[in-house]
């Protein structure tokens, strides 16, 4: 990443999404296409997350969040989960100087507890590094499960009720929502998943109220500039409620 260009600069779109969620689905769908190991997959998987991030600050979004592990991705052979950690850490030696040179800002949601000491330290040093840039901020959903989260949240709550600090009848869907993972970053307003498959699996539920879901059928390692390009035009083309009525333009 290196030699790679600088980030060009924002474009003027005042259409765009502030915050793209992304579920990064149909690497081993795409390594199989092609004979080759799953692990090919996803390594080239990491080269369309490269190119993406770059895309998405061209495209003047604020907030990208990526979906990299699941908490049930667990249930996946070792070898293939050895393959994945493995492509996080080079992800974080290879890019978090390059991402922090063009502004980015590293923030990770998930559990950390469980993971192996040195990819926890690989992801406090990406935070720490980058914690002051605020041209792109980027979610990385790692070890995440959004039922979990949301369990989280609720246990601590409740320890602050058992301990006398809070009183039952102040817990709203506001203040839940403060205690999740990343209170001060905006729900999505878009979520893509590639590789054709329509559901959530497990990712940002409470966050997803209003989202809009595009799916698009490509696997995640084809994904590129021109296909989030797309998905955005069709977040354009939606009609978004929030539950109220739109004004109707004069006919
Ligand atoms: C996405 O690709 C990467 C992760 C879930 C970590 P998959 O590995 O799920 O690829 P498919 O869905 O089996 O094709
Ligand atoms: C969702 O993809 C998780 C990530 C992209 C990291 P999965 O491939 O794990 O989801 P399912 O199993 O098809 O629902
Ligand atoms: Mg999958």
């Amino acid at each position: 990443m290196s030699n790679a260009a600088p980030i060009a600069p924002v474009a003027d779109r005042s259409d765009a999404p502030l915050h793209v969620a992304l579920i990064m689905d149909g690497n081993g769908r795409w390594a199989a296409a092609r004979g080759l190991p799953r692990a090919e997959g996803h390594r080239r998987g990491v080269d369309a997350l490269r190119r993406v991030v770059r895309a998405a600050h061209e495209l003047g979004i604020g907030y990208l969040t990526i979906f990299s592990f699941s908490s049930e991705n667990w249930s996946r052979p070792a070898a293939e989960i050895g393959d994945l950690f493995g492509l996080l850490r080079r992800f974080i030696r290879n890019d978090l100087a390059s991402l922090h040179r063009d502004g980015v800002r590293v923030r990770v949601i998930g559990e950390r507890d469980g993971l192996e000491p040195d990819i926890c330290a690989l992801l406090n040093e990406a935070e720490e590094l980058t914690r002051n840039n605020s041209r792109l901020t980027l979610v990385v959903a790692f070890n995440y499960g959004s039922r979990q989260e949301i369990a989280r949240a609720a246990q601590r709550l409740a320890r602050e009720v058992a301990e006398g600090k809070r009183d039952p009848d102040t817990i709203d869907a506001e203040m839940l929502g403060q205690y999740l993972e990343a209170p001060d970053i905006p729900d999505p307003d878009l979520i893509i998943r590639t590789s054709g498959e329509q559901r959530l699996s497990n990712f940002l539920l409470w966050q997803a109220a209003y989202s809009e879901l595009v799916f698009v059928p490509m696997h995640w390692p084809d994904f590129d500039k021109a296909a989030l390009e797309g998905a955005i035009a069709e977040f354009a083309r939606r009609e978004r409620r929030f539950g109220g009525l739109v004004a109707k333009t004069a006919s």
